[in-house]
């Protein structure tokens, strides 16, 4: 046993296969200084590696002790087997037990093969497809060194301003728990062969709810609206297996997540068994101080350990603060050790004491990056994901015998990846323009404008130098050319592909915005355009709902495409061209103007609702309409689906019996398509008013051109339990309304009643 922890390069010791045991971890952490445990609690990025004077630079900065920089537990962001190898020997050398590193980084929705945006891929409702794709994106980032994916991250969001609309799966806490299994499932599948990663599920709690929309703001919510919507997903993660958890930015009801007690161990570990790790996220909890929480680094060390927050991400507290608690005996060692033994176990389990480098190897990155496989799978995502909200007289699919031209920013761009795709490269991304080329091979292409026009929009989203921002916005004169070639050779055609959109940095971290509208100068190129009166197919990168009442007359057809990932161009292209059907359906509603944020479909019934013979005085705006412009679960396909005789087998049942429901599908067009069957119910009465809306259950199924098809669900007294307002789960006995149907629009309705 001593023989491990004495020379370097202990995990070479001949002859160990096997992970430490349990009685053999407890001794390492009792053999280890105060100082050697702290480090296990302190995450750091990689530039604090790669600094030569450990006294300078990132140091200096986060003001931290260089001892401490030797001892860190952990690291984000640091990927390639080389650096990894580089950053694990040299730590390892200096760590007095030579304990390995953990290297965590954001696979958010990929590492070099990129997939749709998470809100993308909730789109497809193909919840195992979605679990491929993150099995997948652990493979490559595994590859690459990678033991830990800052993912999934699983906030319900209902405010289409908050930037980090684009990494959520919608409004939908039920369609979002299905997801955050698929994707937990996705990357931890293979950890025993050392291909897959841990799964980071984040920002508990409830991140996805600041008021306004606005980044890092505040969250409050009524314990009814947390238990209902918010929190179900973190607890789908939990059950599923994730092993880490990462804290909010933000607070919840007056508390920091970073340091809230009772959301970290009264109901993450306590009520719902989480045994993981839990990490702050980056500097949130030196941010308690600044919220008000706590006096100083010592006051938010003992706040945020006493919480339940076992590894600091990028901040200097526990580094500063720890220390001095224990040994003024403010805080029992065994908090400490506790968290520490949290962070071995993980390391253990990943095997990472026989192989520090897990499973990286230049043959794997050689070999398992990228690949057609890959790329495949990324593809038919980011075609289920893309979703048709007008189809105006059948303008799609398009038959390449018409005369096309392709316009827009985005006709011949690389960018389709999205903010959180930090390890890829724009290179390896098709672009519409490739896409379209393998179906006519010579379209003619102009930009007709810049994405956006305004350089102080630009400026603030923060990550774009001057020189990138000049490149970017052509001069007046440059843009009105721009604009005049455009027409030209869309004079000549009968239908024009326009491919416009939102920047990269518009939508993610820190990319909450007021105006959901298109900017100025592309409507203007949409007004232009339109006058030609040709047939226009609008495609639209983005990663949020965006407000288009003002533009959708001005179309034939609008394809939705978010920022679809390496395959972008080749899956919009495979859609336009018929090869493939549209079947994604939106997880958000779509505003008619920025100002009717937040917006969802599962609201609470108003004593005046907007149908009501109240005139004046009913719930709704007066100058637009309050409804969505495409409500949430809303998609077109090439053809229709028709639903009929939404029956169930019985109209009383008990608390113990289930309930069948059966709906009729004939697929009446001349396509093959795939539907989204959707299942919501409405609870009529009930201690705390419920939504008038809410989805249960769903099926994705095909039906072949002429094809009518059975439907069936099982509805059990499980699916109709609420949150009362103190957070206790309640079944009550009453009538509930079944609404099934496509589209969210379309829909059936009849009852059933819980005795
Ligand atoms: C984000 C997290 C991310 C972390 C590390 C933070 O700013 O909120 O989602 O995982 O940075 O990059």
């Amino acid at each position: 046993m001593q023989q491990f922890y004495q020379k370097n390069d202990y995990y070479k010791v001949e002859g160990r296969k096997q992970t430490l045991k349990e009685e053999q971890l407890c001794s390492l952490l009792s053999s280890m200084s105060l100082k050697e445990k702290i480090g296990q609690l302190i995450q750091l990025s990689g530039d604090f590696f790669s600094t030569a004077n450990l006294s300078i630079g990132p140091i200096k900065k986060l003001g931290i002790s260089p001892e401490f920089v030797k001892l860190a537990g952990s690291t984000l962001n640091v990927v390639g087997f080389e650096n990894i190898k580089r950053v694990q020997d040299k730590q390892m050398e200096v760590q007095p037990h030579h304990i390995p590193m953990l290297f965590m980084s954001d696979v958010i929705y990929g590492y070099k093969t990129i997939f749709p945006i998470p809100l993308g891929f909730s789109s497809s409702w193909n919840p195992d497809l979605v679990e491929k794709a993150f099995e997948c994106a652990a493979d490559e980032a595994s590859a690459s060194g990678v033991q830990v994916a800052f993912a999934p991250m699983i906030d319900v969001v209902r405010d289409a301003r908050w930037g980090r609309v684009l990494e959520s799966l919608g409004e939908d806490p039920f369609l979002t728990s299905i997801f955050a299994k698929s994707m937990v499932e996705g990357l931890q599948k293979n950890l025993p062969c050392k291909k897959g990663l841990v799964a980071c599920f984040k920002h508990f709690a409830a991140y996805g709810a600041v008021e306004g929309g606005r980044e890092y703001n505040s969250v409050d919510l009524s314990l009814s609206n947390l238990f209902q919507n918010y929190l179900p997903p973190y607890k789908a993660a939990v059950e599923s297996g994730a092993k880490m958890a990462m804290t909010s930015l933000t607070t919840l009801n007056g508390v920091p997540s970073t340091a809230d007690k009772w959301l970290l161990t009264d109901i993450l570990r306590k009520k719902w068994g989480f045994n993981g790790v839990i990490i702050s996220d980056y500097a949130s909890i030196q941010e308690i101080i600044k919220h008000g929480f706590a006096e100083d680094n010592e006051d938010a060390a003992f706040k945020s350990l006493s919480a339940g927050v076992d590894i600091d991400m990028k901040s200097p507290v526990y580094a500063s603060g720890l220390e001095k608690l224990i040994t003024n005996r403010k805080l029992d060692i065994k908090k400490v050790d506790s968290a520490v033994f949290r962070v071995l176990r993980l390391k253990n389990d990943l095997g990472l004491f026989e192989n520090p480098y897990f499973g990286a190897s230049t043959t794997r990155e050689k070999t398992s990056l990228l690949t057609p496989q890959k790329r495949e799978l990324s593809r038919s995502l980011a075609e289920e994901s893309m979703v048709l909200l007008k189809n105006e007289n059948n303008a799609l699919p398009l038959n390449n015998k018409e005369k096309m031209v392709l316009i827009g920013p985005y006709a011949d761009n690389h960018a389709l990846n999205g903010m959180w795709a930090i390890h890829s490269s724009k290179k390896d991304t098709i672009s519409i323009h490739q896409g379209i080329k393998r179906f006519v091979a010579d379209i003619p292409t102009e930009k007709g404008t810049d994405l956006r026009r305004d350089s102080k929009f630009l400026e603030n989203l923060g990550f774009l130098s001057e020189q990138e921002i000049k490149n970017m916005v052509s001069s007046e004169e440059e843009n009105r050319n721009n604009l005049m070639k455009a027409i030209k050779i869309s004079q000549k055609a009968d239908t024009i592909i326009l491919a416009l959109g939102e920047e990269t940095y518009e939508a993610g971290e820190a990319g909450s915005k007021t105006k959901l509208e298109l900017p100025k100068n592309q409507i203007h190129l949409i007004d232009e355009l339109s006058k030609l009166r040709k047939k226009i197919i609008l495609i639209i990168i983005a990663g949020r709902p965006l407000a288009l009442e003002n533009i959708i007359d001005k179309v034939d057809a609008i394809l939705y495409c978010w920022f679809p990932g390496s395959e972008g161009g080749n899956a919009i292209a495979n859609i336009l061209f018929g090869f493939k059907n549209p079947s994604g359906r939106l997880t958000m509603s779509y505003p008619r103007v920025s100002a009717q944020e937040p917006l969802y479909y599962n609201h609470l019934s108003t004593g005046r609702p907007q149908n009501s013979s109240k005139g004046r005085f009913v719930s709704k705006y007066i100058d637009s309409p309050a409804d969505p412009l495409y409500p949430f679960g809303y998609g077109l396909s090439y053809g229709f689906v028709n639903y009929t005789e939404l029956k169930t087998d019985k109209y009383v049942f008990t608390k113990d019996s289930t309930i069948n429901v059966t709906v009729k599908l004939k697929n009446s067009s001349d396509f093959d398509t795939t539907e989204v069957v959707q299942l919501y119910i409405h609870d009529k009465v009930a201690e705390v008013v419920q939504p008038v809306q809410r989805l249960i259950d769903f099926k994705k199924v095909k039906l072949k051109r002429g094809q009518e098809l059975t439907i069936h669900f099982n509805i059990s007294s499980s699916q109709l339990t609420f949150f009362d307002n103190r957070g206790n789960e309640k079944l009550e006995p009453g009538v509930f309304d079944i609404i099934c149907g496509t589209n969210g629009k379309q829909l059936l309705t009849t009852t059933i009643r819980l005795k």
